[in-house]
């Protein structure tokens, strides 16, 4: 039996209320463009529900949830998503912590 590899996805969030105003479009355009040459869907997404930690970025398989993600983790973001990593300086355990 093979394993079904799933497509990696990252969910950046650009519509909620408070990361887009600590640069939310930016993280999503910025991953956008370090994931173009790979098979990665990044797609804008509704609040994931971390405001405080916004900007939120959300990789699967695994929902590996990141905070706090700046223009420069872009490629670090990307790379989680192509190799499973985590990237524990970002990584979000808890939801709604200040
Ligand atoms: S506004 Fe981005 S997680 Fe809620």
């Amino acid at each position: 039996m093979t394993e079904k590899q799933e497509r990696p996805k990252i969910f950046v969030c650009t519509k909620g209320k408070k990361c887009p105003k600590k640069g939310g479009e930016d993280v999503c355009a910025a991953i956008q463009a370090a994931a173009a040459k790979h098979d990665i869907s990044v797609k804008g997404s509704k609040c994931l529900d971390l405001c405080k930690k916004g900007p939120v970025v959300v990789v699967s398989p695994g929902k590996r949830r990141y905070g706090r993600v700046k223009v420069s983790d872009a490629q670090a973001i990307v790379d989680s998503a192509l190799h499973g990593t985590e990237l524990g300086d970002l990584a979000v355990t808890s939801k709604k912590k200040k």
